[in-house]
């Protein structure tokens, strides 16, 4: 009774899409369990690009069944509108199951997610403005609207007075934007209520049914540890829980049902808006790997900061996880340097860390002390064996093994679904 949870190990976007699906064909049930449609996760199957951001991305594999957990925040016309889009390419998305207890991002929530971040100027987070961090704040303060609100219509215009109550005080007086008015509100959720209802399932059963029958279950992450809002560089961070313990709230399954961890780990590091990098380069050395590694974001179409691996930051991750493997992607990018630094420590006003340090001003000070290791310059996408890379390459694997005290089990050397070197089977 497999339970496999993905999780980004660093601040998103090292590939758990690609991760995700290269297991999709084995897998029973592929679930989302935190975030939004901030997530962008791309896939290449048999040479056909699928940008995803709400939907699992084992929606393309025929027989996974895709769930939304009750742990993501729900844009429905994003959400239509993808299915549309992956329908009109031939996907089978009818499958869909959606728990009745996922929150549902409306247009106010856009709103005050833009009007906040342009109001904090300089303090901004740089959100992907999805409405993600005012959804998950209306669900901590209990006054957000929630997939089965949408199927009672005085119920669901009462939590959206309520709701406006506040927001509407807030967005007149505080940030000078007009008033919205409830009815405009419900009126759109209600048109997607019709919609959505054959999809509303009973999640939480399904999976630990699922489970209970020996089916494997596949949690997909978004976002990454260092932007979970407990453990990452707060509060430069997302407004959810994307490390593994948020797929036990975030879909109802409990931890004794998990067997496997996969952190997923960039060969290199990336970040997407404001916070602490220590190792981003901001010279020529950063601009090769965003133009080789083509690290441009999928959700916003933001310039991604490029810096070494950090064994700091993936340590951190691998511990609070508890990662029985990591799959580590774009080794393929790394091809074409002589040297390749590793952070391995870092210096905080003369002390040496060799450690995440506890405190954020400490973080945000660190100067990273390097390891350099020999680089390859062979064009490796074509490599499927850990035998084919060159030893150069090998080496700065199982360097970085070392480093993170989890086995390498898979190794990304390509953006499509076979371009992976895998070392040990992940779903055994
Ligand atoms: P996610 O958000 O973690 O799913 O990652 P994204 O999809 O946002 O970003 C990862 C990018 O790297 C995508 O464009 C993938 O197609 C691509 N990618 C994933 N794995 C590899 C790999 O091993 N090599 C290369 N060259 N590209 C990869
Ligand atoms: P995937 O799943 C990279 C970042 C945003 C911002 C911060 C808060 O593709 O890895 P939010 O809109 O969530 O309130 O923004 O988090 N962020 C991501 N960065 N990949 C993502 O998702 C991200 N989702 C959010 O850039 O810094
Ligand atoms: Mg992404």
């Amino acid at each position: 009774m497999p339970g496999i949870i993905v999780v980004g190990s660093q601040w998103g976007d090292e590939g758990k899409g690609k991760a995700t699906d290269q297991m999709g064909d084995r897998v029973d049930f592929c679930v989302r369990y935190s975030g939004g449609n901030n997530a962008g996760h791309t896939l290449v199957v048999d040479g056909e690009k699928y940008a995803m951001h709400l939907l699992p991305s084992g929606i393309l594999s025929p027989n996974s069944t895709p769930v939304i957990g009750n742990g993501v925040v729900i844009d429905l016309g994003v959400l239509f509108h993808e299915i549309d889009v992956l329908t009109s390419r031939g996907v089978d998305c009818s499958n869909l199951k959606v728990s009745s207890n996922a929150h549902i991002i409306t247009s106010y929530h856009r709103t005050m997610d833009k009007v906040t971040e342009r109001f904090a100027g300089k303090r901004r987070i740089g959100t992907t403005g999805r409405g993600i961090g005012p959804t998950y704040s209306d669900k901590i303060n209990r006054m957000g609207i929630r997939v089965q609100d949408l199927f009672d219509e005085e119920h669901l215009r009462q939590k959206v007075e309520a709701a406006l109550d506040q927001k509407n005080q807030i967005l007149v007086k505080i940030y000078n934007r007009r008033h919205i008015e409830p009815d405009e509100i419900v009126e759109e959720l209600l048109s997607y209520g019709e919609r959505l209802r054959p999809m509303v399932a009973d999640t939480v059963r399904l999976l630990n049914d699922g489970l209970d029958e020996g089916k494997i279950v596949l949690f997909e992450g978004a976002q990454a540890h260092h932007l979970d809002v407990d453990h990452g560089t707060y509060p430069y961070v997302t407004s959810s829980n994307p490390t593994a313990g948020g797929a036990c709230t975030g879909t109802g399954v409990g931890p004794t049902r998990i067997n496997r961890v996969i952190g997923i780990a960039k060969a290199y590091t990336t970040r997407v808006g404001e916070g602490p990098f220590p190792t981003e380069l901001l010279d020529e050395a950063g601009e090769k790997l965003r133009a080789d590694g083509g690290e441009f974001g999928v959700t916003t179409g933001r310039p991604r900061r490029c810096g070494w691996f950090d064994a700091l930051v993936v340590g951190a991750s691998a511990t609070a996880n508890a990662f029985t493997d990591v799959f580590l992607t774009k080794l393929d990018i790394l091809s074409g340097w002589d040297r390749i630094p590793v952070c391995v420590a870092y210096d905080v006003d003369g002390v040496r860390h060799d450690h995440l340090p506890m405190s954020q001003q400490d973080f945000t000070n660190a100067t990273p002390i390097y390891e350099e290791l020999d680089g390859w310059h062979e064009d490796i996408s074509g490599c499927r064996e850990f035998a084919d890379l060159p030893v150069k390459a090998q080496d700065y694997v199982k360097r970085l093994e070392e480093l993170i005290g989890t086995r390498i089990s898979g190794i990304g050397v390509g953006p499509s679904r076979e371009q992976t070197v895998m070392v040990h089977d992940l779903i055994d």
